[in-house]
């Protein structure tokens, strides 16, 4: 590492260097501040339609599940990068060399699968460190060699279920995210089977230098929003979708999901209140982790409402002056914008009363904060007019189906009959987030636009003592199905499992948890055992006695989902009627939209002239001085484009090997700007996966010297 790029960076990241000079993507989501923007113009409006591959990287690996959802960084001409299974290789950002590759998983019979967004850089001017999550661990690698950092934790990694003054062996955590560096910090949230606390570690040492707990305990604020022993025992109010930092006024920004994890997310019994800070946009002091503001999207989450993405930190103008603010997306499709400082709404909210629970022991919220503007950037509730006329068949079936569900609206609880979740489990929002163009102050969300069904289901306790099938329905169905189909590729189907998975392997991993699959610890091992025999074998002989059944003393488990179903027509396409994703552009300083597309295309329903109905999206956008706003994303058409910041129009599109459900990088290195993205496909069995990154640029001849 030269002194000279360091100190640039060390300054880029406590705010005092013009964000204007960048030429690199240090951070993810390009700066702390999580816009997503950058500087560059050699590739414009003018120009894009001539990009061409540069060069591309297979990192290997690809499978069934695999998910590549890597927002790449790039520091002083090396790309840091995740493989399928979490390898962390750095590659030479120029030509795509590999130079260095860390396999946490070498010689480990189970690989973790899970998804991972980026990593995160830190150097202090004479050593600098990547820093990537797998699994429960914190990996601290030297950025020149890919070794670990010795000093960092225990032989170069932390075990983030230390510290929550639980024990280890009982929690299941990981972060999909990266963590954030605040001066000697790398600040973390987290998910899974554990309490969310955010933590901030020494980036040097590991050691953990201060914890907010988002699940308060006695004498915290908010610890009158839980049950009195709610802290000992509930998970969930985790920040997964990583965390926005204001370098100049010391604020970290943590945006979290809701309390109760994996099938607790539904059914709230055993937490009832309004569960601060589960569902809140948080503002804690970086150096200390002392709460500032916050501000609660959801009271008593019980639709699985996570935050799915941090903040983005914007500036917009106000009465002709400046505010500092942030845009927070949600999963329900309405978008938040609040004084960065205060934690106040910047345009009006209103407390709307909403439905009631009809589940024994539940106790929803009465009323919900709500923005009145900016208007939802996505439909909210499902009508017999909104249902699909792909086909007479098509409207005849959901039309059925509907009218057996319950459909008002935004907040109605989950029930035995069904209630349509519109937008789905899958936003409205995602992971993608947003980006903000300090340009024009147009911030970009990209939507999904598909209704889902949540039933909750009773489980009786005598099932579970009747039979490994009983014990399976218990504990696995929510996730996998009561017919072992699952929802692949999210939750995979158990029904071939013999195929790969011994009974060994499945207890192994039922005692660990593995990338989302959580641990099952806590049953034991004969009913883990029993359990693995149940799903490889599919054999329901002798049963474990019922008194060695433990009981379910756990009110917290007596609803469950019923599988995350998607709402779909007998053919497997969306029950609503089009537009099924979208891509809009809101001005932040009068909240309103300055253009709305649909945004993707089913390639075999356009071969038939369906064409511009818009489909699921994940993956943000990147927004760029030149002009142009890139994205991929859309899941069934492969596609990576580029279009017009200002208008939405689409200026230049590719086709890549599977989709690219993951948000871009642009940088500069040698005089030439590339646009860099993963290619993994995934979030539908029915598409290719890949474990590509794939970087663009412009051909010499369209090139001008010092161009920026
Ligand atoms: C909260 C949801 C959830 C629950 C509950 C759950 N699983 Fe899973 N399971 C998953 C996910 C997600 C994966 C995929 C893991 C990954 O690749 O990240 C998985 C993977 C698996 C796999 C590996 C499949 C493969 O092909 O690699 C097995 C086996 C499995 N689960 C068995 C079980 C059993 C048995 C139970 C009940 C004790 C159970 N699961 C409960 C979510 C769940």
């Amino acid at each position: 590492m030269r002194g000279g790029a360091t100190a640039w960076l060390a300054a880029v990241v406590l705010g005092a260097f013009p964000a204007a000079a960048a030429p690199d993507w240090p951070v993810y989501n390009g700066d702390p501040q999580g816009t997503h923007y950058s500087p560059l113009i050699q590739i414009n409006r003018g120009n894009v339609a001539k990009l061409k591959v540069a060069w591309s990287f297979d990192a290997g690996g690809a499978g069934p599940a695999s998910e590549l959802e890597a927002n790449p960084i790039v520091v002083n001409g090396t790309m840091y990068v995740l493989g399928p299974t979490l390898e962390v290789i750095a590659l030479d950002a120029a030509s795509g060399a590999v130079k260095w590759r860390f396999d946490p998983h070498e010689g480990a019979a189970v690989r973790s699968k899970q998804r991972s967004r980026g990593v995160t850089f830190w150097s202090d001017g004479h050593e600098a460190r990547i820093f990537a999550n797998v699994g429960q661990y914190i990996y601290g690698l030297d950025a020149r060699s890919g070794r670990p950092a010795l000093e960092f934790g225990k032989a170069g990694r932390v075990d983030m279920r230390e510290g929550l003054d639980r024990d280890p062996a009982e929690l299941s955590i990981s972060n999909p995210s990266p963590g954030i560096v605040y001066k000697g910090l790398l600040i973390e949230g987290g998910s899974g089977q554990a309490p969310g606390h955010i933590r901030a570690y020494d980036a040097r040492t590991g050691a953990i230098r201060w914890t907010f707990h988002t699940i308060p305990r006695p004498g915290e604020a908010g610890y009158e929003t839980w049950p009195p022993d709610a802290w000992k025992r509930v998970n969930g109010a985790n920040a997964w979708a990583g965390l926005a930092l204001d370098p100049a006024h010391g604020i970290v920004f943590a945006s979290t999901g809701s309390a109760g994890a994996g099938d607790r997310d539904f059914y709230g019994a055993d937490r009832l209140g309004d569960n601060l800070f589960a569902n809140s946009i948080l503002a804690l002091d970086a150096a200390t982790g002392r709460r500032i503001w916050h501000f609660q999207t959801v009271r008593h989450d019980i639709w699985d409402r996570d935050l799915p993405a941090p903040p983005t930190l914007v500036t917009l103008r106000r009465d002709g002056k400046s505010v500092a603010a942030l845009v927070q997306i949600t999963k329900t499709g309405v978008v938040y914008v609040l004084d960065r400082l205060t934690g106040k709404s910047l345009f009006p909210l209103e407390e709307r009363s909403v439905a009631t629970s009809d589940i024994p022991g539940e106790q929803a919220a009465i009323r919900q904060p709500m923005p009145l503007s900016p208007a939802p950037f996505a439909r909210q509730r499902l009508t017999e007019a909104e249902l699909t006329q792909r086909t007479p068949q098509a409207h005849d079936a959901v039309l059925a189906r509907f009218r057996n569900l319950r459909s008002t609206g935004q907040f109605t609880p989950g029930s035995r009959e069904g209630t349509v979740l519109f937008p789905g489990f899958d936003g409205g929002g995602e992971y993608g987030g947003t980006s903000y163009d300090p340009q024009t102050h147009l911030a970009y969300i990209n939507a999904n636009d598909v209704a889902y069904i949540l039933q909750l289901k009773e489980n009786a306790p005598e099932t579970a003592a009747l039979s490994r099938r009983g014990l399976y329905l218990r504990e696995c169905s929510s996730c996998h199905g009561a017919d072992l189909k699952g929802n692949p590729p999210q939750f995979p189907s158990l029904v071939d499992l013999k195929d790969r998975m011994g009974v060994y392997d499945v207890t192994r991993l039922l005692l660990y948890g593995g990338g989302r699959m959580p641990s099952f610890r806590n049953l034991g091992s004969e009913l883990m055992t029993a359990l693995a025999r149940y799903v490889v074998q599919n054999s329901d002989e002798a049963l474990p006695r019922p008194e060695d059944l433990k009981p379910d003393p756990d009110l917290g488990r007596r609803f469950t989902i019923n599988g995350y179903q998607r709402f779909l027509d007998p053919d497997g396409y969306p029950a609503v009627a089009p537009p099924w994703g979208t891509l809009s552009a809101l001005n932040l300083d009068t909240g309103e939209y300055t253009w709305r597309i649909p945004f993707g295309d089913y390639p075999e329903l356009a071969a038939k002239g369906l064409e511009g109905i818009g489909t699921e999206n994940y993956g943000g956008s990147v927004v760029t001085a030149g002009g142009l706003l890139f994205i991929g994303a859309t899941i069934f058409d492969n596609r990576f484009r580029a279009f017009d910041k200002r208008t939405g129009k689409l200026l230049w599109q590719t086709t890549l090997d599977a989709s690219a459900i993951a948000t871009p990088a642009t940088y500069m290195v040698g005089g030439r700007q590339f646009v860099v993205v993963a290619v993994g496909g995934g979030k539908n069995d029915k598409v290719p996966t890949a474990a590509k990154y794939v970087a663009f640029a412009l051909p010499a001849s369209h090139r001008k010297a010092g161009d920026r």
